[in-house]
């Protein structure tokens, strides 16, 4: 029997592992609502770009358990959610058991959904008074941090496994000391970066060896977000030489710290020297991956180690961010990310992927293809086991408040109400099969125009 040309196969279904975790990903201050961190401070003053206010956000610490339920209905059966330090420590060494029960039920809810709960520590937020005695730049932070999780696994540990220690110390420290854009506001400070990342690194470090003593079947990674960056001209040297720079401190430093134990040349010249041996101090790698990005070389930004940072305009892109573009939708960019996280020998979890899209023009095609290349990546070997979306409901995005709108159900923050968006179906039929359908990688073989 002959066979039609290759390009003619219809592509078959693509079947992921038994105990794949599909899931979504979610950040305490960002659902919550009400909380009273260094960022609702940074709100007060004025510095959200979309002018707008976090408010009851998601209402989780009223209603979690409703969004849990469109969770178990998708079909999904893990879900990631940070709690808020703040609320659980509001002063230094005083704990609040009222939060610390609220978590206890909603880790609960989760497990009764067959949700599994993968609890983050740390996702941007922390008390106020860590932020004013200088945060991770201080020397004494990793020991404090220590203090705060000790807690954590003591009260809430019988309900939770899986713990992310940090969500992304390289964008906390790159838009926090470099770009302005989070709290503490400061521009064009490399070496404030570079001390944040090494105590994250060094406070991640205690956290782990301490969820270890105290739960020693614990899984404990951190979250590390990915971006591709390539020289805007390929035939210009200098252009790839920024990018190259650019990659190392951003995408490759805090995988170097775990891998190697010390931050890479020459960025290691400028760390803490904080004591706590890192390296191999993961039992997993959490990826946080969305976008694609091109580095010119330019005079103008030697915080950013002369490299223009920008979007081209004819690219595959959601929504528009506050004052620039949010990035490209880039699904081979999980590939890149899962390479560079290889040499660690660790298990990966995609932990975070998505595109702000209101009127989900473009998600279908990002999560088909997103996770059309985490089953590449499975075929070709390497030991990916989840992919978590972000996110379920929109929630509020940072600086861009409501303007960015990544959720599977669209929110008004106004009334709570949700509805679910088309990809939220096409997500459901994904997780309940364990398979990408073939009609779904036919249907989004091309971005929308
Ligand atoms: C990630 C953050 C998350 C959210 C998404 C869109 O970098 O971890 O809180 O802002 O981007």
């Amino acid at each position: 029997m002959a066979l039609p040309p290759s390009e003619e196969v219809a592509p078959a279904a693509l079947q992921f592992p038994q105990g794949f975790l599909w899931g979504v990903s979610t950040s305490a201050h960002q659902v919550e609502g009400g909380t009273r961190n260094q960022w609702s401070w940074w709100e007060e003053r004025g510095n959200i770009r979309s002018g707008e206010a976090c408010g009851l956000a998601c209402d989780w610490w009223n209603r979690a358990e409703q969004d849990f339920d469109l969770a178990a209905q998708l079909g999904l059966n893990a879900l990631r959610l940070s709690v808020e330090w703040s609320r659980i420590e509001p002063r230094p060494g005083e704990w609040d058991g009222g939060a610390l029960e609220r978590y206890r039920g909603m880790l609960s809810a989760l497990r009764q959904r067959n949700l599994l709960p993968i609890v983050c520590l740390h996702h941007f937020t922390h008390p106020l008074w860590f932020e004013d005695a200088g945060a991770f730049t201080a020397r004494g932070a990793p020991e404090v941090f220590e203090r705060f999780v000790r807690r954590v696994l003591a009260e809430l540990g019988d309900l939770c496994q899986m713990w992310v220690t940090f969500n992304e110390p390289n964008v906390y420290s790159g838009l926090g000391y470099v770009m302005g854009e989070f709290p503490p506001g400061r521009t064009g400070d490399l070496r404030g970066a570079i001390l944040a990342l090494s105590g994250m690194g060094a406070a991640h470090a205690r956290a782990y060896r301490a969820i270890h003593e105290l739960q020693p079947e614990a899984q404990v990674g951190f979250a590390h977000n990915y971006l591709v960056l390539e020289p805007a001209r390929r035939l210009l040297p200098l252009d790839g030489w920024v990018a190259a720079l650019q990659r190392k401190l951003f995408d490759d430093a805090f995988l170097q710290l775990l891998a190697r134990g010390r931050l890479p040349f020459p960025f290691h010249l400028a760390d803490g020297s904080f004591p706590d041996p890192v390296q191999g101090a993961c039992d997993f790698v959490g990826l946080n991956v969305y976008s694609r990005m091109r580095v010119a070389f330019d005079l103008r930004f030697p915080g950013q180690l002369f490299g223009r940072v920008f979007v081209p305009h004819d690219v595959p892109q959601g929504d528009h961010g506050v004052q620039a573009p949010y990035g490209e939708a880039y699904p081979e960019a999980i590939v890149e990310a899962v390479e560079a996280a290889v040499p660690l020998g660790k298990p990966i979890y995609i932990l975070e992927n998505g595109v702000p899209d209101a009127q989900d023009r473009i998600r279908p095609w990002l999560l088909v293809n997103a996770i059309r290349q985490v089953h590449k990546l499975i075929a070709a070997g390497r030991d990916v086991r989840g992919y978590f979306h972000w996110t379920l409901t929109d929630n509020f995005e940072w600086t861009h408040g409501w303007r960015l709108r990544f959720g599977l159900f669209a929110l008004d923050p106004e009334t709570q109400r949700r509805h679910p968006r088309p990809s939220a179906a096409l997500y459901s039929q994904i997780a309940r099969g364990n398979s990408l359908p073939a009609e779904f990688i036919r249907q989004y073989s091309s971005p929308p125009g």
